[in-house]
């Protein structure tokens, strides 16, 4: 029978797949071209972008009839005899891809772009890639990468011995990305693989029965396993090692839609036929607890039984008498301000395999932490942690959201039981129902300040909505006291929170674990101030940062590295520029009004008052060949590359020389998970320990004193102590276990104390600093506003390397742009990215980023954090320019165009 021919990346081929079948899956399944990823399988995110006959098409909406007698080019299709292509090569040199699961898309779009025009504008860039989202980057290195690629782009070379640190030195897994050879949780899994489908609740919260399944199994003999609750050895899963509140598959209780019912267990084709309603599950649904409000209402039905007033946790930081305080204030300012669910919507959903092997289960996927996911799956199927090898694939992005557990139990499960691989693939929907959410809260707070601005006191009270299960519900509700003041030096303050059980989907960790939300609050409050006592609004806050020597709410006396007055100077020039052209336009007719904000921010780095150790180990084997065993997942923030940097310099090794071995927890140490902008300080630090000890080893081993200098050669060293050159020859040295013959390990573990009873101790070891402006345009008749540029000042204590500490501030601004102007998860509504919406390129104004550098003494080479600064001060730099352009201080996000246009009306009357 003949089928569907056409040219793929310059070979002709044929499909015998049906007419129908969608070109993303043949590309993928039938040709092995993993490189077209898929993000949605609806349209909706560009992820499978390939060209047909040169033009741009979603290969997930594109039936492969279509494709023949066409030419097809994927991203494998990009690269021409081993050659990157200009285009890949731009991407690689601008730190254009970040996690990397957008840029096949983008790339092919950007190809199709330049094959029609040799000089194209922003703007024609901009609408090229329009249809691919990304939701690393902030698309401004996209944009830039693009534009560079008009012209001659040289490939880009690692930097030498010595020159790494402080160096935008082109990501070590980049290539990878740019060829579509980097693997996700989707991309390697085995032919024989079976699939696990999961089947979910359709009601916020209902009892259910679940009925013999012999019937199913009878209609569906090729099915191999249904999994229940039942099946699950210990049912429960969850961060904290006491709250282990999340069935893997519900127990006769939904208590959120979308949560995990059953699962099962067959031939692809077999589990994703069975029909739901096929299935012997009754539900009996309930009224569910929606909302804080309802949450805390009285006799209010509990979400988890014996959980009384729907409470998971409250958090308290109080210094002084704020209460006392207010009577004395010159300017009192208060408000109410509420947030919404936020989706991750990393482009990639959740993925991944399991195998059995021998006592054994290893775990392929997607994950923001392995040594954690490691230990729950242990935990859930009862087994020794030993027993359990996490392998973390490349990550599609997490923010956060790919810190829980996701496919790993059922799939470890299942393979366990049947001793044969098993995949899992969230679907969009799935992945948008099942995963975690940004916090909505409800923060009440008020600020005094004495004549001169100076803050005396604040009392702020946040509830966060933690939906069904605790997930990060605690971090959140401990992080949030020690924030809820700002950045500011703040001698009276009483700041509270809870975290509500609702039934919707778990709230977790989403970049800034719940400081965005009340960042918003004192940035408001902090405008109001200013307002009141005719200050500018960035003099306030000049006036009150906090620097080195002052102590924070919590008492604690920041040595150093305190670089917000630095940030304010830095951005000053740009904040006058911009009201003295705002202050230029005379003319107040028609709808548009411009306006400017500004927005600062603090934020502790690494877990609030927990030990968060990383453990970094540096080997060299007979042969020379030197690698860093690396634990810590680099979810696209760019820290394969950072510690590479770091390990380099230390040892004076040219980082081309350093072989990397990342996540797979049978070959690395742990090094905690990718959160809490961590992982530059904390694996940094121990990646930078790491070094120093291998180097010493090397150096007592030649017996050289500490300044002796080390020649990289083969299988031999030279150690050069001061004109004196002795040779160490590696393969006279016994192997150790893992097959190197000198290993160094460091180890950092950053300083804190716990909080007492009062919230007072010294939570974080370092904090970051930054300050945002914005400038928008906002159409008073229809509500809509426009972002026109973004300044960004950022103190991260030392930029190992600033391209991607800029890519990092880019990315977080994007998202922080995302929660103040269109993002609005609601459970049942908007699963999927059609109605769900993140910013396009075309959101996104142009960005300046000022990069100070207050070094941390404690950091590796001063370095601190910048994965979550970056977002945390965009929503109240947008929320003050909104108020500078139409004059109302709008108290809840997102601001979409039809509140601020009710907003607007309600102001008229
Ligand atoms: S996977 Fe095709 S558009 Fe998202
Ligand atoms: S780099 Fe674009 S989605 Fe991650």
């Amino acid at each position: 029978m003949s089928g569907w021919r056409f040219m793929l990346n310059g070979k002709l081929v044929e499909s015998h797949a049906s007419g129908l079948a969608r070109l993303a899956d043949v590309l993928r399944d039938d040709f092995g071209f993993k490189g077209v990823k898929i993000g949605c399988n609806a349209g909706d995110c560009g992820a499978c972008t390939v060209l047909l006959d040169g033009r741009q098409v979603c290969a997930c909406l594109t039936p492969v009839a279509q494709a023949a007698g066409k030419v097809v080019v994927s991203v494998e299709g990009l690269i021409g005899h081993g050659t990157l292509s200009r285009i890949q090569r731009a991407f690689l040199r601008h730190g254009a891809a970040q996690c990397g699961i957008c840029t096949p898309g983008m790339l092919l779009a950007a190809t199709d772009l330049l094959g029609a025009r040799s000089d194209p504008s922003e703007a024609e860039i901009m609408d090229a890639i329009g249809g691919v989202l990304c939701r690393c980057t902030g698309y401004r290195k996209i944009v830039e990468a693009i534009t560079a690629a008009c012209g001659e782009v040289a490939m880009p070379v690692l930097p030498e011995a010595g020159a790494a640190v402080g160096a935008s030195a082109v990501k070590v897994d980049g290539r990878d990305k740019v060829v579509g050879l980097e693997s996700y949780g989707a991309d390697g899994i085995p032919a024989d693989a079976l699939w696990l489908r999961v089947v979910r609740a359709p009601h916020a919260r209902a009892c259910f029965d679940t009925g013999p399944l012999e019937p199913v199994r009878a209609a569906h003999p090729e099915l191999k396993l249904i999994l229940t609750a039942a099946d699950v050895p210990s049912n429960g899963f969850g961060i904290y090692p006491d709250i282990k509140d999340q069935p893997v598959l519900a127990d006769g209780a939904i208590r959120y839609r979308g949560e995990a019912v059953l699962a099962l267990v067959g031939p692809r084709a077999v589990v994703e036929r069975i029909r739901d309603d096929e299935l012997p599950i009754t539900y009996r649904p309930e009224p569910a607890v929606t909302g804080i409000e309802a949450a805390e209402a009285e006799g209010a039905p509990l979400v988890q039984a014996g959980k009384r007033g729907n409470l998971l946790i409250e958090g308290l930081v109080r210094r002084g008498d704020a209460a006392g305080a207010f009577a004395g204030a010159a300017a009192v300012a208060n408000g109410r301000f509420s947030t919404s669910f936020v989706e991750h919507a990393y482009i990639e959903p959740e993925a991944g395999w399991a195998r059995r092997v021998g006592n054994r289960i290893e775990i392929h996927a997607t994950t923001q932490a392995p040594g954690m996911d490691r230990e729950e799956v242990a935990t859930v199927l009862r087994l020794e942690k030993e027993q359990v090898r996490i392998v973390p694939t490349a990550c599609g992005g997490g923010f956060g959201g790919k810190l829980d557990l996701s496919v790993q139990p059922l799939i470890g499960l299942a393979a366990w039981l049947l001793d044969r691989p098993v995949a899992c693939v969230y679907t969009r929907p799935e992945s948008m129902a099942s995963s975690t959410k940004r916090h909505p809260a409800e923060v009440n707070a008020r600020f005094a300040a004495d004549a001169e601005g100076r803050l005396i006191a604040a009392e702020i009270d946040a509830a966060f909505d933690t939906g069904a299960y605790a997930s990060w519900g605690p971090t959140v509700a401990n992080r949030v006291p020690v924030h809820a003041s700002g950045p500011y030096r703040v001698p009276h303050v009483t700041a509270t929170s809870r975290a509500l059980f609702t039934n919707a989907p778990p709230s977790g960790a989403f970049r800034g674990f719940g400081v965005p939300q009340v960042a918003i609050a004192h940035e408001a409050l902090l405008d109001d101030l200013a307002g009141t006592l005719g200050l500018d609004r960035l003099e306030i806050r000049r006036r009150n940062a906090l620097r080195a020597g002052d102590r924070t709410a919590t008492g604690q006396k920041l040595e150093a590295s305190a670089g917000l007055p630095a940030c304010l100077d830095a951005l000053e020039p740009h904040w006058r520029r911009a009201l003295d052209a705002v202050a230029g336009q005379t003319s107040r007719e028609g709808p548009l009004r411009r306006g400017v904000g500004i927005g600062c921010m603090w934020y502790g780095i690494g877990n609030t008052s927990l030990s968060n150790p990383s453990t970094m180990r540096i080997g060299i084997d007979a042969g020379g060949r030197v690698t860093l065993y690396n634990g810590a997942v680099d979810i696209g923030q760019g820290s394969n590359t950072i510690l590479s940097q770091i390990a380099a310099d230390v040892l004076g090794l040219p980082m081309a020389r350093l072989r990397l071995v990342a996540g797979d927890t049978d070959l690395t140490a742990d090094a905690g998970k990718t959160s809490a902008s961590r992982q530059t300080f904390v694996s940094g630090k121990a990646a930078e320990l790491a070094a120093l000890d291998l180097r010493a080893r090397i150096l007592r081993l030649a017996n050289a004193g500490p300044a002796a200098r080390i020649g990289w050669g083969g299988d031999a060293l030279s150690i050069d102590d001061g004109g004196v050159v002795r040779v160490l020859e590696l393969g006279r040295l016994p192997v150790l276990p893992g097959g190197d013959v000198l290993l160094g390990e460091g180890r950092f573990d950053p300083p804190t104390t716990m909080l007492d009873a009062e919230g007072q101790g010294a939570p974080y070891a370092t904090y970051g600093f930054a300050a945002q402006m914005a400038e928008v345009e906002v159409d008073i008749e229809l509500g809509t506003v426009r972002p026109l540029r973004i300044v960004a000042a950022h103190d991260v204590g030392r930029a190992i390397n600033p391209q991607q500490v800029e890519g990092q501030i880019h990315g977080g601004i994007a998202q922080g742009l995302g929660l103040a102007l269109m993002e609005e998860y609601i459970p049942g509504r908007t699963e999927n990215l059609h109605d769900y919406l993140i910013p396009t390129v075309g959101d996104i104004p142009p960005i300046e980023v000022i990069l100070v550098e207050d070094a941390e003494p404690l950091g590796p080479f001063g370095a601190k954090g910048v994965g979550e600064p970056g977002l945390v001060p965009t929503a109240p730099a947008i929320l003050g320019a909104i108020r500078h352009a139409c004059g109302l201080r709008i108290d809840r996000v997102p601001v979409l165009p039809h509140r601020l246009r009710a907003a607007l009306t309600a102001a008229k009357r």
